[in-house]
């Protein structure tokens, strides 16, 4: 089999980088995770990757002040550099260019903790709370240039309790994060899913 080597981008704790990369040592799994980037030093998904014996990198985008260009030139070399086919945001928490997005238009994909297109943006378990939403979920999608709206490869929802928390729906999420993570990116892997494709069963809908 060949297996498409992927990226995951991270600036935290990484529990979604680690789903995927246990999903990955499956003999049968279409793509390896071939290497984990942070923006931050400090992320503890590093010393994870690390541990579970992903070459794991700093991109610091500090370092490039306001120069986004810059930022994203060196992360595309980064990825390049360790011939990268498929890119995994897991809580990265830089918004990308259009320039970015472009490069890797069809081959990257971002996990977002709402059930898009409810609730784009930050902060979603509290806002779904505050909403009175009685079901909320997560969703593997397609990176495109406007954030969190790219065609949806995965989806699970939940329903949300009448005593739950911010913390007690998050950690429920979270498990369904873990679950269709790596699925969406077995089917990208796999060419069952392309961004083309989904936009048009999108439109469908
Ligand atoms: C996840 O909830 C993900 O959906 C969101 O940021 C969080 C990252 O968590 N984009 P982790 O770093 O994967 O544990």
């Amino acid at each position: 089999m060949n297996r498409k080597r992927a990226a995951v981008l991270i600036s935290g704790r990484g529990s979604n980088m680690m789903a995927l990369i246990e999903a990955a040592k499956a003999d049968d799994y279409p793509a390896v995770i071939a290497l984990v980037v942070s923006n931050r030093h400090d992320a503890p998904g590093l010393e994870r990757a690390r541990d579970a014996g992903i070459p794991a990198a700093v991109v610091d985008h500090a370092r490039f002040g306001e120069d986004r260009a810059a930022f994203e030139q060196a992360l595309d070399a980064k990825l390049r550099e360790h011939r990268i086919d498929l890119v995994c945001l897991a809580g990265f928490m830089r918004l990308l260019t259009p320039w970015f997005v472009a490069r890797w238009s069809g081959r990257m994909l971002n996990i977002h903790p709402a059930l898009l297109p409810q609730f784009k943006g930050l902060h979603t378990h509290r806002r779904v709370l505050e909403a009175g939403a009685t079901r909320h979920g997560a969703t593997v999608h397609f990176v495109v240039p406007e954030m969190d709206a790219g065609p949806i490869v995965e989806q699970e929802s939940v329903a949300v309790r009448d005593d739950d928390t911010e913390a007690t729906l998050s950690a429920r999420v979270l498990e369904l994060e873990h679950r269709i993570y790596p699925r969406a990116l077995r089917a990208l892997a796999e060419g069952k899913v392309g961004l083309t494709a989904a936009a048009d069963q999108a439109k469908a809908k």
